[in-house]
């Protein structure tokens, strides 16, 4: 890794394509008077390993990872943050002297984007009702606990994998049968739709949110589309809502850090730029 090289990063994935990504970093890159690439990067499975290894000599200080690498991105790594150990997945690895570094940023990403789209939310505003027991949910939970939420109240469909991340994640997890959430949502603070539910293409979003206080607040880490059935329902009961685009946004802030040597600002205009 030469100093005088322009710096690069990337997006590692397959596929890749639809990656928002790229449109992001260009954007806080000219933004920020910043001479760099950032660059979508479409890797197989079998090549995962020897691609990353080679990307430091060609000038990469880093890449995000997404699917299908997220869990082998932390077995590959030199070095792994808490979290992502936590998690059991790395979305952002780092290339420093002393190898390469594993981070997972989408519960920082979850929790700043509440804070900054929702001014005067903490986690410990009460108990929050997780739907869904995947990986996105995993980090969510990670980043509820680390933020000081009293209880959390974990339903999937699939019981048996909300039971797993109940005993991987402790006591503050207080898991929901599927067909018991709508009574849940009574006397939460925050309510988090970690599924695929109400997605473009995906099954219907057909929860029954009447026993959700006006007081919460609800979040959806779907945003195809932006707003989403669970979030209008929400807002239908008097509910402040938060899109999920905001935590891509404040998921890439670490890396983009970390790689180019500024922290960039996750604004209206990100939006517009990512959405374009
Ligand atoms: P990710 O890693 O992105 O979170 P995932 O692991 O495929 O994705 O998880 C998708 C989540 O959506 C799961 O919690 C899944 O429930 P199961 O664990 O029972 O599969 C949930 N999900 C998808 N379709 C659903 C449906 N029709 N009803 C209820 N939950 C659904």
């Amino acid at each position: 890794m030469s100093a005088h090289r322009i710096p690069l990063a990337g997006v590692i994935g397959a596929p890749v394509a639809h990656s928002r990504s790229p449109r992001l970093f260009a954007h806080w890159l000219e933004t920020l008077g910043i001479e760099g690439h950032y660059a979508p990067l479409h890797v197989e499975p079998d090549d995962f390993e020897q691609v990353v290894r080679a990307l430091p000599r060609m000038g990469f200080r880093g890449a995000n990872v997404t699917l299908p690498h997220k869990i082998a991105a932390l077995g590959i790594a030199d070095q792994v943050s808490d979290r992502a150990a936590r998690i059991g997945a790395a979305n952002t690895l780092t290339f420093r002297d002393d190898g390469i570094h594993a981070d997972n940023t989408d519960g920082h990403g979850f929790i700043s984007n509440l804070r900054q789209s929702a001014p005067g939310w903490a986690a410990a505003d009460g108990p929050a009702v997780v739907l869904g027991a995947g990986g996105a949910a995993r980090a969510v939970l990670d980043a509820l606990i680390e933020a000081g939420a009293p209880e959390i109240r974990l339903a999937n469909r699939t019981r048996a994998r909300a039971e797993a991340l109940a005993e991987a994640f402790g006591p503050a997890i207080r898991v929901i049968d599927w067909a018991e959430t709508a009574p849940a949502l009574d006397g939460a603070a925050t309510v988090v739709n970690t599924t695929s539910l109400g997605m473009q293409g995906a099954d219907p979003f057909d929860l029954d949110l009447s026993a959700l206080p006006a007081s919460a607040l609800a979040t959806d880490i779907v945003y195809t589309p932006l707003d989403t059935p669970m979030l209008i329902a929400a807002r239908d009961r008097g509910c402040r809502t938060v899109d999920g685009l905001g935590m891509l946004l404040h998921q890439a802030v670490p890396g983009f850090a970390r790689w180019f040597g500024a922290t960039p600002q996750v604004t209206e205009a990100t939006r517009a730029a990512v959405l374009g």
